[in-house]
């Protein structure tokens, strides 16, 4: 397949490791794509250290360089993709582009990663979550929201695989025809729980995949895990599962050799959060070897 697109990506810069468009953009080049990113902030490094500093990008400075794409026409794209959005009238903002960019692409895809937490702790003021229920939803065509995150935004208890099943459902009902709930910890497993529904108000086809939990703790997975359904589910339209085979078998092979390399330069990969090793992983992202199977229900 060889289907490519010509992707704006809106997400976090650091100067130093992966996170936000620094995790996403390599690889979705490496994919073939045409990636045009806008930095929402420039951080020296994630948030995960002990310091940062740097720049936050706001709501009417985005809108700045939109209009001067727009001034010149250059605001055709066929994908969004936007990640961690720190404060209401930068998503506000963020809503006006979709619409300005579907007014230019109807047939635009709207790649949403609704980064609001993870495993309990909301990490977004609490403001943005009725933002992303009430107007991101209805606007994505495909969500990648963690399990915290898709309990916020259907109000559902997630605990187990049949829940994620109903919230899948629920989130289709509101707007998107793809979500994946990118990892669902279940006893020891992380599980991966695609849906996509075909034709509006018919049952969506569901799958899961089991991951196997590495005992360490990475930064820019998220990322990362979204870019790659993005590339992968843009190359298979019709095949979520195969797209989200494709995009684990991906990222399982970066976090290894993550965990490898650490190992060998002395570090203890659990002691600390790790920086994934993207630019070594590029064969891993250029083409995957299948090793994680879509078991469908
Ligand atoms: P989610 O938690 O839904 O995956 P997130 O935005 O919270 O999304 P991460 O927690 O970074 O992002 O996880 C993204 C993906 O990275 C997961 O789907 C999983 O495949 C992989 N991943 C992250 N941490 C691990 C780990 N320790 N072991 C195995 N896979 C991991
Ligand atoms: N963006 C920024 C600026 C961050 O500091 C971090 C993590 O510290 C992330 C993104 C994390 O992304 P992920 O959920 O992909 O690990
Ligand atoms: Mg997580
Ligand atoms: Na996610
Ligand atoms: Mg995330």
């Amino acid at each position: 397949p060889s289907e490519t697109g010509r992707v704006l990506s809106i997400q976090s810069h650091t100067v130093q490791g992966y996170v936000g468009n620094k995790s996403a953009v390599f690889p979705l080049q490496l994919l073939g794509y045409d990636v045009d990113p806008i930095n929402s902030v420039q951080f020296s490094n994630h948030t995960g250290y002990p310091t940062f500093r740097g720049q936050v990008l706001n709501g009417q400075q985005l809108w700045d360089l939109i209009e001067g794409l727009g001034a010149n026409e250059l605001l055709y794209y066929t994908h969004l993709l936007t990640g961690y959005i720190g404060s209401v009238s930068f998503l506000d903002t963020v809503l006006q582009v979709v619409e300005r960019l579907r007014s230019i692409n109807p047939g635009l895809i709207y790649v949403c990663d609704p980064v609001m937490g993870d495993e309990g702790k909301l990490y977004v003021p609490k403001e943005l979550v009725a933002v992303y229920r009430e107007k991101v939803v209805p606007v994505a065509s495909m969500l990648t929201p963690n399990q915290f995150e898709v309990e916020l935004l259907t109000g559902l208890r997630v605990t187990c695989e049949r829940d994620g099943l109903e919230a899948c459902n629920i989130l289709h009902a509101a707007g998107p025809t793809k979500v994946v709930i990118t990892s669902l910890h279940i006893e020891d497993n992380l599980l991966l729980i695609g849906s996509h529904q075909r034709v509006k108000g018919q049952p969506p086809e569901q799958f899961k995949i089991v991951i196997p939990n590495i005992p360490a703790y990475f930064t820019g997975t998220g990322d990362l895990m979204t870019a790659l359904l993005l590339g992968w589910s843009n190359k298979y339209p019709d095949n979520l599962d195969k797209a989200s085979e494709l995009a684990v078998s991906s990222l399982q092979a970066v976090l290894q050799r993550t965990v490898g390399d650490y190992e060998k330069a002395g570090f203890d990969p659990q002691s600390s959060s790790l920086e994934i090793r993207l630019i070594q992983s590029q064969d891993d992202i250029r083409s995957p070897q299948i090793k994680y199977r879509a078991e469908k229900y």
